[in-house]
């Protein structure tokens, strides 16, 4: 990612981190086809490596541990890794771009992406889905998700606090096709409406794809 949007969603973070683990480390518990989800991704991944990309707090990565699953979680703010690794200090969480990963390429079995495609564009999907490809293993599966639409939602404060991030959604279709254009192939796709009262009320939409 260029270096002044990494910047910018740094400091958007920055300012968050604690609150979005407070407010959302366990939304899990309230999400069943999320989890539903998760647990059919973990076991196609076999036990092999999983990396969660744009971790956050870990809250997902911390989940798919609790299943035994081998995962470590990635994300682009110091201040997130740093509330992930303070909650979670049992799973490796390291400081990465998903458009630059660390891993070699073919080292995964798994990469899940929920909501980490958040602050791109539709049309700038392309070089992070084609670095989520060339980090898998081939038969390696990628587990996205995002909120589907064409809105953009600016914030300047979230959850109590000072911020600036623009979140924006995706046509499902313009997600399925940047995934194809990089390699990929559509293995599942789950729409659902939102959980009232436990989320964004935004329709969701959760891809697995195949390298
Ligand atoms: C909306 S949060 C989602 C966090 C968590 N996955 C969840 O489901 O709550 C988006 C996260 O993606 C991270 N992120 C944004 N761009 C990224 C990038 N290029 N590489 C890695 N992480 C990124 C942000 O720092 C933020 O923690």
């Amino acid at each position: 990612m260029s270096d002044p949007r990494a910047d910018q969603l740094r400091s958007g973070y920055a300012t968050v981190a604690h609150a979005y683990r407070e407010q959302l480390g366990n939304e899990l518990a309230g999400k069943p086809l999320d989890r539903a989800f998760l647990d059919a991704f973990a076991e196609r991944c076999a036990g092999g490596r999983i990396a969660d990309i744009g971790c956050g707090p870990g809250h997902v990565t911390r989940y798919l541990a609790a299943l035994g699953a081998n995962v470590e979680g990635i994300d682009l703010s110091p201040e997130m890794i740093g509330e992930a690794r303070a909650a979670h200090p049992q799973i490796t969480f390291s400081v990465g771009d998903m458009f630059a990963l660390p891993h070699e390429s073919g080292a995964l079995a798994g990469i899940v992406a929920f909501y980490a495609i958040v602050h791109l564009r539709s049309d700038e999907l392309g070089p992070p889905f084609r670095e989520l490809h060339r980090v898998l293993a081939a038969g390696g599966l990628a587990a996205v998700a995002f909120h589907a639409g064409t809105d953009t939602v600016h914030v300047d404060e979230l959850f109590g606090c000072a911020t600036s991030l623009d979140f924006m959604f995706h046509p499902p279709e313009a997600v399925i096709a940047a995934l194809l254009e990089a390699g990929f192939t559509l293995e599942a796709r789950l729409d659902r409406e939102p959980y009232p009262g436990a989320e964004h009320p935004s329709r969701r939409t959760y891809l697995l794809a195949r390298r």
